[in-house]
């Protein structure tokens, strides 16, 4: 295990930074890597592993925050006043990890618990794995919330809050498609800048990331299970937006169209101070996603509202957190100063709909796996023919699609596009089919580590529901046949160097 303040990193980012502002990692890496593992693209100590926690006593249980709901606001609308301070606060959380490396509440201790929370632990100690399940949400506003207060302790000033990236507000002044530019300009003099990014300053994010059809995708999913996540499955917030603006954040295209750093790999996305605000807007979604209507409800299982995690706090006391206390942001003392984004069209509400009587249908499966083509893949079974086994009436309830047994290698990104009865779509046409009823939604996961699964790694494998709208519906109707293309891009759109997901069956279920 390589020591949290290596003397080698801390000379490297110092050498990048004075490279200059805004300098893309392709410019400073003169040659293209061949493994995501190469000692030549990473700093010498960059980890493959993070430690545990290692809590001095027991846990002790969490009480609501006390001090005054204060917003959240847009990292795009700080005063500068807000800047400076955000830029003071981050400061004293790196210099925390250079006084005094054994305290649990620096910047990299927090980037390990992220890391150690996402299977990423040494010697099997990994931590309950919570990307990729119900647990993602709440998880993260825990993480956040500990975060917050941390960082407004150490500058003595409760009314701190995280400012969120609003990446799905298209259409905006100043881009909010870029990096905000508090994080992204004046190299390493500025805490919030990380020389591990695979973009430069101006670069745009593109529609297919954050755009507003994807904000709509995700916010007309009707469940929690497809929104945010069930208890084996992730949710379109995390496997659209979220997934792939950290491939794009963390993926320099041109010298390492395979590897992520900091951003682009999960043990690795919480060093950079980017992350939180990344992440303050997923969590915005939450309460973006229940505000659009009634019926959009959170999970009532005990199983997931009593799931507890711990955390060291602000007083550097180690907590213990559950789902039940983080649903209400105000318990927590924030809340987000608009839950508005922009839309083409108003994001309706469907609450029931009528959807066509297609009974429970196996498309594809295969016990071994079925090995994902880098250049897409389209399984296609025809559905019964009136008169045959029935017509296909119209029947209340929702259908989608479940993508069962996706095994994604820990070290590999993993951004895949679904698309129904649309079996010419690639990467090339992809803008314009997600236009089209046949954008059915998104699977895949972003790169876990830089090691491969061992034998104190353990594999990735999940499952994928993904909601069919009804328009998708309608269209199966229409053509009275049911086909599935599975198209991969890299984080620039591309046909995907490298990649080797499997998965073992898809079916159409009711939920
Ligand atoms: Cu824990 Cu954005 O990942």
């Amino acid at each position: 295990m390589s020591h949290p303040m290596d003397p080698r990193r801390r000379q490297l980012l110092k050498m990048l930074g004075m490279i200059g502002t805004g300098t893309a990692l392709s410019q400073l890496m003169p040659t293209m890597a061949q493994s995501c593992t190469d000692s030549t693209y990473f700093p010498p100590d960059y980890p493959v592993d993070c430690a545990p926690p290692a809590p001095k006593a027991p846990p002790v249980p969490f009480t609501p925050y006390s001090g005054p709901v204060v917003d959240r606001k847009s990292a795009f609308t700080l005063t500068s006043m807000e800047v400076s301070r955000l830029k003071a606060a981050y400061q004293a959380l790196r210099d925390l990890t250079e006084t005094n490396p054994d305290d649990p509440r620096g910047w990299l201790h927090q980037a390990a618990v992220h890391c150690w929370y996402c299977g990423g632990g040494s010697d099997g100690q990994a931590g309950p794995e919570i990307h990729g399940s119900w647990y993602f949400l709440p998880w993260h506003r825990a993480f956040l919330y500990f975060h917050e207060r941390i960082l407004a302790t150490l500058i003595d000033d409760p009314s701190f809050r995280l400012p969120y990236w609003d990446w799905d507000r298209w259409g905006l002044t100043p881009s909010r498609q870029m990096m905000p530019p508090p994080y992204s300009l004046g190299g390493q003099a500025n805490s919030l800048f990380d020389a591990l990014r695979g973009q430069s300053p101006s670069a745009q994010l593109p529609p297919r990331i954050t755009g507003p059809l994807i904000t709509q995708k995700v916010l007309t999913q009707t469940e929690y299970q497809t929104f945010g996540g069930g208890t084996d499955n992730a949710g379109q917030l995390e496997l659209l937006p979220h997934n792939h603006v950290h491939v794009w954040s963390g993926t320099d295209g041109n010298t390492m169209p395979n590897c992520g750093t900091d951003m682009g790999v999960l043990a690795t996305a919480a060093r950079d101070p980017m992350f939180f605000t990344h992440h303050s807007n997923v969590d915005r979604f939450w309460d973006m996603w229940l505000a659009q209507s009634k019926s959009n409800q959170n999970p009532t299982d005990p199983t997931w509202s009593q799931q507890s995690w711990t955390f060291y706090d602000e007083n550097a006391n180690w907590v213990s957190i559950q789902v039940q206390d983080v649903i209400h942001t105000t318990h927590l003392g924030y809340r987000y100063d608009t839950l508005a984004t922009t839309l083409p069209t108003k994001v309706a509400a469907t609450p029931q709909r009528i959807t066509p009587q297609i009974p429970s249908t196996v498309l594809v499966s295969g016990r071994n796996g079925i090995a994902l083509d880098p250049k897409g893949t389209t399984h296609a079974v025809p559905l019964p023919a009136p008169g045959q086994n029935g017509p296909l009436k119209a029947t209340k309830g929702k259908l989608a699609l479940k993508i069962t047994g996706i095994h994604v290698p820990l070290n590999q990104s993993a951004e895949v596009f679904v698309f129904i009865n649309k079996p010419d779509v690639n990467v090339k046409t992809l803008d314009a089919a997600l236009q089209t009823a046949s954008f059915a939604g998104a699977i895949g996961a972003v790169q876990a580590s830089l090691g491969p699964e061992g034998h104190h790694r353990h594999a990735r494998t999940f499952d994928a529901v993904v909601e069919l709208s009804e328009a998708t519906q309608q269209l199966i109707l229409k053509d009275r046949k049911i086909s599935v293309t599975l198209v991969p891009v890299d984080a620039f759109g591309r046909t995907p160097v490298r990649l080797n997901v499997t998965y073992q069956r898809i079916e159409l279920i009711r939920l």
